[in-house]
Parts: structure tokens; sequence; C-alpha cells
């Protein structure tokens, strides 16, 4: 491809504004505060109002991104929202969110990878830009997880969260060494049984409701997520030891710290945020990542890994120069 490098140039984070503590949890399902940290280290989960939707949460975080970059809606050249919690069917919520901020050219559209959506997100529109397609994209995660989550089932609706992240990616040339480095993308739908909606507009023309083995989910999460990041640096000249800052899925503060002993990366390099918000599919890689930058952790010329597992099972990994 051409000498186009993709940057991160702006970064934006949404929650909405109802918390939900652990404490509140344990009057709707037979829990306990104790239980939720000790497994998961998950404290509080933010929840969207009603008549709050996914394409909200998507426009507060992507306008906040496009504000970081110093950019506006002419700028903008493709829309993708990562999500398993689309508004609607059809059409596609980046739509709506293109429309929303305003944006009137180029095109918009959903990528359905859930918790490995944005990673998934961040490796295409890499190629749409290095291969010349586009120029300026607004990457969101976004998920109302709230709507899909069983609130009986006490294995399930204390893990998960909504909320939304979001990137603008820029194509440079001349930019050096900065810019997505590499990124590696995987899936299995043989492992369907163990995370999945049972619902759906083909199977049963109902939205269905989250199921997961959740046991089974995280001795997989641990063993593909330590493997791709192996096999993201093969063909570069840099190794697991090169990181800064790994930016996780934040599912399970237990995957993160086995993960990065696997990989024998210090727990200290890990950027943890599921304490605040739980599990938001999606929106959790750049909800993380916002918040490392934000708070100066991330700074120019840092290796930074952003990892993701979900349902499927899909996984991935990207490489980024700050
Ligand atoms: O984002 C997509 C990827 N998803 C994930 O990565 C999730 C991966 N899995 C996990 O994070 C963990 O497996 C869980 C947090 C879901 C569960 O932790 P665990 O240590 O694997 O617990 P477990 O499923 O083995 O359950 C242990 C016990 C069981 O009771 P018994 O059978 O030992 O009597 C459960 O019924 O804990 C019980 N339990 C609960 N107790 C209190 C399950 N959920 C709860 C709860 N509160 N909320």
């Amino acid at each position: 491809m051409s000498g186009i490098r993709t940057i991160v140039t702006g970064v934006g984070a949404y929650l909405p504004e109802r918390i939900v503590t652990n404490a509140e949890m344990a009057k709707l399902v037979d829990t306990s505060d104790e239980w939720i940290v000790e497994r998961t280290g998950i404290s509080q989960r933010h929840i969207a109002a009603d008549g709050e939707y996914t394409s909200d949460l998507a426009m507060a975080a992507g306008k906040r991104a496009m504000a970081d970059a110093g950019m506006d809606a002419s700028d903008i050249d493709m829309v993708i929202v990562a999500t398993a919690t689309p508004d609607e069917t059809f059409p596609a919520t980046a739509v709506k969110v293109q429309a929303g901020l305003g944006i009137t050219q180029g095109a918009a559209f959903d990528i359905q990878a859930v918790c490995s959506g944005f990673v998934y997100g961040f490796s295409v529109a890499d190629n749409l830009i290095r291969g010349g397609m586009s120029k300026n994209v607004l990457l969101i995660g976004a998920e109302t997880f709230s709507r899909i989550l069983d609130w009986e089932d006490r294995t399930t609706c204390v893990l998960f969260g909504d909320g939304a992240g979001a990137v603008v990616l820029r194509g440079e040339q001349g930019a050096g060494d900065r810019g997505i480095i590499a990124s590696k993308l995987r899936s299995d739908g043989t492992k369907h049984d163990l995370l999945y909606v049972d619902g759906g507009p083909s199977m049963t023309q109902t939205t269905g409701k989250l199921r997961m083995r959740g046991k089974d989910v995280f001795k997989h999460a641990v063993k593909n997520l330590a493997d791709i990041v192996e096999e993201v640096f093969e063909g570069t000249d840099l190794s697991p030891s090169d990181i800064d800052w790994i930016v996780p899925h934040q599912a399970n503060r237990r995957i993160l710290d086995a993960t990065a002993r696997k990989l024998g990366i210090s727990p200290d390099k890990v950027v943890v945020t599921v304490q605040d918000h739980g599990n938001t599919s999606a929106a959790s890689v750049p909800l993380a990542l916002e918040r490392a930058v934000r708070d100066g952790r991330i700074k120019r010329g840092d290796l930074v890994l952003l990892e993701a597992m979900g349902g499927g099972f899909t996984w991935g990994a990207s490489l980024v120069r700050w």
C-alpha cells in the first residue's frame, strides 16, 4: 500500500448519567458487592436513561473525539459504529450518527463483532485509510447492553453496562513510525454457544437476552488474548517487552491480570477501568483508551497495544505507536 500511516488524532468518551452500584444490584438478584468485586473487579456500571439510545451515546462520544481532533463535520468522510446493540435492526446506527453529527459526505456503517467490535473497526478503518478510500474516520464503540440483559440472571446481569468511546483516525504521509503498526483479527464460530443472545430478527423476531457460560469464556479469553498478542508482533521488529501500555477489553479484572501474567507484562502497564463501568462490550477499549490519554499516561511515542475478545468468538489486537 501507499506510505500513508493511520494516526489516532482524537479520543472521546461518554457514560450515561445513572450509576448502579453493586449494592443496588444486590437488591435485584442474589449477589453481593464482595462477590462481584472479588470475581470481576467491577464496582458499578452506568445505565442509559429511558429514551436514551446507543446512537445518543455514540454521538456524545463521537462529538468529543472530533473536538479533541480539532475537526468538524466537514472533515469526517467515514463513520463506523461498532455495536451489538443497534437502535434498530436496520438501518445501521452509524447512519443515524452520521446524520446526527451533521456529516453529509462519505459513508457510514456498523460493525458487529460484539466485544471485539472496536478492535475490528480499528483494523478496518486502518485499511480504508491506507488503501486511499478514507482520510478521516470517526470510529465509535457504543452499547446499551442493559437492554439485552436478563435482569433475573445473576451470572450475567452484574457484569455489563452501557457506554461509548470514540477515536478519530487520520491518514498521514511522512508520519515516521507513528500510527497503527499492525493488527490481527480472529474468529471461531464453533464457540457460538458459550456467549450469544437468544433472539434476533430472523430466528425469533425478538431481540433476545444475553446468555453466557462464563467459566468457559474466561478460559478461552486468557488463551486467545495471549496468543493474538504474540501474533500481532509477527513481522514487526518489536516484542511484547516493548509495550508501554496495554488497553484491553474491560470484561473482568482477573482476565486482564491473567493475560498480562501469561505474556510476562507488568500489571502496571495495563489500563484498567472495568471497576467504573463494567463490561461495556465494544465501548470498553475506547473508554479505557480515552481515560489513559486524558490522564496523561499514554504519551506521544508510546507503544500501545489494544486487544479484545467477545461473542462469536471473535478476538483481535492492534499495535499503535502513539
Ligand atoms: O466480554 C465478553 C467476554 N466475557 C467474559 O470475559 C466473561 C468471562 N467470565 C467471567 O468473567 C467469570 O467466569 C464470571 C465473572 C462470569 C464468573 O466467575 P467464576 O469465578 O468463573 O464463577 P463461577 O461461574 O464458577 O461461579 C462460582 C459460583 C457459583 O456457585 P456454586 O455453583 O459454586 O454454588 C455461581 O452460581 O458463584 C455463583 N455466582 C454468583 N454468586 C453471587 C455466579 N454469579 C454470581 C453472582 N453473585 N452474581
